[in-house]
């Protein structure tokens, strides 16, 4: 398995953004009975899109939102193949994202992290910050690390 690291521009790399979108909505919408196109974000345009594809398999899939002030950002639709999980895959492409914004000064990544996932995110070093709410219809916690710590 030679799994490789791209950051991707939607409109250069069509293939693998489809990939990336596939993967998206086969994690994160599908098993909550939503339909295909729902995995479309509102900030899609807009957000920065990495995948760890196989050959041109996208396996693992996360994006990042600049905060307007450019000081922090959100990263977001983070997704690992079921068959790739417990691998290493989701710490690699978060600590790859992080590298990747750090170099341009992001002091500060939050998310909004499905409470399934906190531990996941914990193991990275990002804390919970404030109280739960409900997004997609699953309880969520925001989520901070700082990354000139
Ligand atoms: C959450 C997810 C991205 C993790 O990806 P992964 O490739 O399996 O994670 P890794 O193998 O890199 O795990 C890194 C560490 O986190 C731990 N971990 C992974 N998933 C975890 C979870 N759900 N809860 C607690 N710990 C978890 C691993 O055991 C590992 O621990 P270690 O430091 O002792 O080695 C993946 O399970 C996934 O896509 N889940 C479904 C979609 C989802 O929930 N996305 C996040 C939405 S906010």
């Amino acid at each position: 398995m030679t799994i490789a690291l791209a950051w991707i521009d939607p409109a250069r790399d069509p293939e693998l953004y489809a990939g990336e979108r596939r993967l998206r909505f086969e994690v994160l919408r599908r098993p909550l009975g939503m339909p295909e196109g729902s995995e479309e974000n509102p900030a899609e345009a807009r957000a920065e899109h990495l995948v760890a594809h196989d050959a041109g398999h996208v396996v693992g899939c996360v994006m990042f939102l600049a905060d307007p002030d450019g000081q922090g950002g959100k990263l977001l639709q983070m997704a690992v193949a079921e068959a790739r999980r417990g691998q290493d895959l989701g710490r690699t492409l978060v600590r790859e994202l992080e590298r990747h914004v750090a170099a341009r000064g992001v002091a500060q990544v939050h998310m909004h992290a499905r409470e399934t996932a906190i531990g996941f995110y914990e193991r990275l070093g990002y804390a919970v910050v404030g109280e739960p709410f409900t997004e997609v219809g699953l309880p969520h916690r925001l989520m901070r690390r700082d990354l000139t710590l």
